[in-house]
């Protein structure tokens, strides 16, 4: 699967950042993961570290899983392979055949066959991307519980930076996890760690965000790379920001700062 991908024949450029690469997944591939998550696109810290749901998204999934003790038997892939470009770019190929033949050949991988027990889709395009393979011939062979939840930016998406806005939908989304958790609960029968099941109250604390595992990511990236946000976009015009990432080290992460 990550010698034989799609490029741009079936990922345009104009609505896709196929000039950074595929990224391809996050977390086990050797059969030991009970549930996998289906996010939706990389962005800028993912596709530095070639892992996915890495950066705030991933952190608050990690904090996600943690709640139901699942602290590494999971794998994590996109919808899509690589980062969305512009507004509704993932909407216009959310049918595209040739993406879908492609990440069904990885469900396929994960779920015929494995022993995970339950698939969490972040937001819509993870849910129609889940429901299409589970149309599949070896999709409707699959016994796995099944629960969407609110995408863990979609705060951020959706308050165009009003802050009474952003709180509103925090605490939706959190309402939201809550019940995912309720339903994910019973189904994974095999955590990695057991406890009580804590809901989130109605703000993301920071215990809400959970490390990125190191083994999740290639060997010798530095800690910093596994919390908080370091990278961003930036650029005079569409055309650099496009083509520009831009790493700061965190101000605590400077060992040559007093
Ligand atoms: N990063 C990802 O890899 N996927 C998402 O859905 C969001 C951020």
């Amino acid at each position: 699967l990550c010698e034989d991908y799609p490029g741009e024949e079936t990922y345009p450029a104009g609505d896709f950042r196929v000039e950074w690469g595929p990224v391809f997944h996050r977390g086990r591939l050797d059969g030991s993961a009970r549930v996998v998550v289906v996010g939706q696109d990389p962005a800028q810290h993912e596709v530095v570290t070639r892992r996915i749901l890495v950066g705030a998204a991933g952190q608050r999934t990690q904090g996600f899983l943690a709640k139901l003790g699942i602290e590494r038997s999971y794998v994590m892939v996109n919808a899509f392979l690589y980062s969305v470009y512009g507004q509704g770019g993932g909407e216009r190929h959310d049918d595209d055949e040739a993406i879908a033949g492609y990440r069904n050949r990885w469900l396929d991988a994960l779920l015929v066959g494995t022993q995970v027990e339950a698939v969490v889709a972040l937001g819509r395009l993870a849910d129609k991307a889940f429901r299409t393979w589970r149309d599949t011939p070896a999709g409707q062979q699959a016994q796995v519980a099944y629960q969407r939840i609110t995408h863990p930016t979609a705060p951020e998406s959706s308050s165009g930076g009003d802050l009474d806005r952003y709180d509103q939908a925090v605490a939706a989304m959190l309402e939201n996890w809550n019940q995912g958790l309720e339903r994910l609960r019973p189904a994974v029968r095999h955590p990695d760690v057991d406890r009580d099941l804590v809901p989130y109250g109605e703000r993301l604390e920071s215990a809400d965000y959970a490390p990125i595992p190191e083994r999740d990511l290639p060997a010798g990236l530095p800690v910093w790379m596994r919390s908080r946000a370091w990278a961003d976009r930036k650029g005079a015009s569409a055309t650099l920001k496009r083509a520009t990432i831009v790493v700061t080290v965190p101000r605590d992460a400077r060992p040559w700062e007093p």
